[in-house]
């Protein structure tokens, strides 16, 4: 096998080696099939074992009460901005929203174009190097929900501490943290994340609802817009995204392996624990660019002096074997996305490669 490098890309993203190996072993004949998962029917009695083991996992993962449906949806976490508006707007009462990034934004332009907006809170004016204090949060007692998005991929920031919202239900874009840590998840009504960074491959997006919030949807969307649709049919109502799904299951099978989301927690804990213990001894030469208690478990960001350090830094990063750890195209630096599946000794590398670094430039 080709040597693989420590992964650091920001989403699509690493995942378990195991569960890599597996797909490997199980494509071209599951489990004693004949066929590959991907040339199977949804309807089989393969796939509901996969649908089914892959609900009851989340479920379990993230300690959810009966009163939740678990759905495996296509069309990216980018489909839900739409589809969450086009749910829940109408009768006069407007989505808040929190805009802490280019995600956030890129969900209140949505709900803007398909209904009423009402701007809670934004870190926008300080360049989203902060995430608003719960007590900052300005949000109408009749709005229809409170929208979150819970890591900032881009800028590397994410919620520590959640607002009560009152009886407003709280929803929340989870793409880039979801199960990298311990939450009361109870308190959310609806949670969706893309799965390309925690939980598997790009093309599912796992969406867990509450069944009041079901009984809220509007009529009237088309049918595949309509979460009833894919909450009724338990995600089956039209083909799924059945290898994304399969490989899901098998990810979150690994993640319980590990000790579940107490367990990958810790690991998650250590890892930011050093890289930003870096950045805190060396602030001039490793700039971090935002405020340290907004700082994110999952990316991390940061600047070198000049940017052709920054260029340099990258690349002799990958030619050590580092890869994904440049920052995205609209901030620039240096980002390290350290999801679940990133290991102690792949973070070790990278903090040792910048202690050695910074003594060489
Ligand atoms: C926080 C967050 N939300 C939404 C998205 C968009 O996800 P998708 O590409 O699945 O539409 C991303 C992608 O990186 C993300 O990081």
């Amino acid at each position: 096998m080709a040597d693989r490098i420590v992964n650091f890309n920001p989403g699509p993203a690493a995942l378990p080696l195991e569960v890599l190996r597996t797909v490997r072993s199980e494509f071209l004949d599951y489990r004693s099939t004949g066929m590959s998962l991907i040339e199977m029917s949804h309807r089989s009695p393969e796939y509901d074992e996969i649908n089914n083991g892959a609900m009851a996992l989340v479920r379990e993962l993230m300690v959810l009460s009966d009163n939740y449906k678990v759905l495996f949806l296509g069309g990216g976490a980018s489909t839900q901005f739409a589809m969450i508006p086009f749910n829940f707007l109408g009768d006069g009462k407007a989505g808040a929203y929190v805009d802490t990034g280019s995600w956030s934004s890129k969900a209140i332009k949505e709900a803007k174009t398909i209904g009423m907006m009402h701007l809670a809170a934004s870190s926008k004016e300080d360049s989203y190097r902060h995430i608003p204090k719960p007590s900052e949060l300005d949000i109408p007692a009749d709005a229809a929900y409170l929208h979150l998005t819970s890591n900032n991929t881009i800028y590397g920031t994410q919620w520590h501490d959640w607002p009560d919202a009152g009886d407003v239900p709280l929803f929340c874009d989870m793409s880039s943290d979801v199960c990298s840590r311990q939450l009361d998840f109870g308190k959310f009504s609806l949670i969706y994340a893309g799965a390309q960074k925690n939980l598997g491959p790009a093309g599912v997006t796992v969406v867990i609802i509450r069944d009041d919030l079901l009984e809220r949807c509007k009529d009237g969307n088309p049918t595949m817009l309509d979460y009833r649709t894919h909450a009724e049919k338990d995600s089956l109502f039209n083909t799924p995204p059945a290898f994304g799904v399969y490989i899901v299951r098998l990810v979150l099978q690994w993640i319980k392996d590990q000790g579940g989301l107490a367990a990958v927690e810790k690991v998650n804990f250590k890892k930011k624990e050093r890289i930003y213990q870096l950045l805190d001894l060396y602030p001039d030469y490793y700039r971090g660019t935002v405020e340290p208690d907004s700082r994110s478990w999952m990316n991390i960001t940061f600047r070198l002096p000049s940017e052709d350090l920054e260029k340099k830094f990258i690349t002799e990063a990958k030619a050590a074997g580092m890869g994904g750890l440049k920052g995205h195209r609209s901030v620039g630096g240096v980002r390290a996305s350290m999801y679940n599946a990133v290991t102690i000794e792949g973070m070790e590398k990278l903090a040792r490669f910048m202690e050695a670094f910074k003594k060489g430039n």
